[in-house]
């Protein structure tokens, strides 16, 4: 078991829901770790593993101590795969609203959520990436949620993630994938 040494692993982000889903998920698995609100320098890149791994080192350099960070996408089939490592910026410019009218009435609604989580303890550097496939569903369904959580149908459900309770979505999710095989590296 790699440990900070205070014991707790920061988990860095300025997006408290990642945290909120992320701390049953690792807390089960024998990984403390505690939050620390912060907006870290993104790098451009089609690729989550490469901004992820400079997020993590941003915040291991602001913080000096050990990290972990998360980087997130959705990529949808019929649109070449976009958002996907532009996600955070589709949502702010054309939201979920505007990502459905770039699929119109398309029938492929196939779409893969990939989360991406880096460790950073100032010599080691580690990544983990893990997906969940679904679909898009025709209109935003369910009430409490964010992000893209109304429209992503992960495959073998029939609901969107905003259509969940917290513990189906933390059990079906992207993030949770990527967490556990970061957990099975670090509690070793
Ligand atoms: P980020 O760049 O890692 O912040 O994530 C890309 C986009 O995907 C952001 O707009 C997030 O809000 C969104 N996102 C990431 N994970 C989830 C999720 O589990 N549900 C819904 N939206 C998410």
């Amino acid at each position: 078991m790699r440990r900070s040494s205070d014991g707790a692993l920061r988990f860095v982000s300025s997006n408290r829901h990642k945290y909120d889903e992320a701390l049953p998920v690792l807390r089960g698995l024998g990984v403390r770790v505690e939050y620390e609100r912060a907006r870290l320098q993104e790098v451009q890149s089609d690729d989550l593993a490469v901004i992820v791994r400079a997020k993590a080192r941003d915040a291991y350099c602001r913080l000096g101590r050990p990290v972990i960070v998360e980087d997130d996408g959705l990529f949808v089939e019929a649109l070449s795969g976009f958002p996907g490592a532009y996600s955070s910026h589709a949502l702010r410019t054309i939201g979920v609203a505007g990502v459905l009218k770039l699929l119109g009435g398309n029938g492929d609604r196939r779409a893969k959520f990939s989360a991406a989580i880096a460790y950073d303890d100032g010599s080691e550097g580690r990544t983990f990436v893990a997906s969940v496939r679904g679909m898009i569903s025709e209109a935003p369904r369910g009430e409490k949620s964010w992000g893209y959580d109304p429209v992503f149908v992960p495959d073998g459900q029939d609901k969107t993630f905003a259509e969940m309770g917290p513990d189906q979505k933390i059990g079906t999710s992207h993030r949770t994938r990527a967490l556990e095989a970061f957990a099975e590296w670090y509690v070793g």
